[in-house]
């Protein structure tokens, strides 16, 4: 499933992002791409972030 359209990244992509040590937006851009376009998926990778960090498995 894409998470950012933009970037045409997926939520796998993303991550594998978070996996490799990604903990903000902007590394996690830096990483895949996303969230570097338009913006509107920010909120949906932070909450990904979160979930993924708090050990709440697949976000
Ligand atoms: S949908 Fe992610 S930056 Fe546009």
């Amino acid at each position: 499933m894409y998470v950012c359209v933009c970037a045409a990244a997926t939520d796998a992509q993303v991550c594998a992002c978070i996996d490799a040590g990604a903990s903000t937006v902007e590394e996690i851009g830096a990483g895949c791409g996303a969230g570097t376009g338009g913006g509107s998926c920010l909120h949906r990778l932070a909450t990904m972030i979160e979930q993924r960090l708090s050990g709440g498995g697949a976000a």
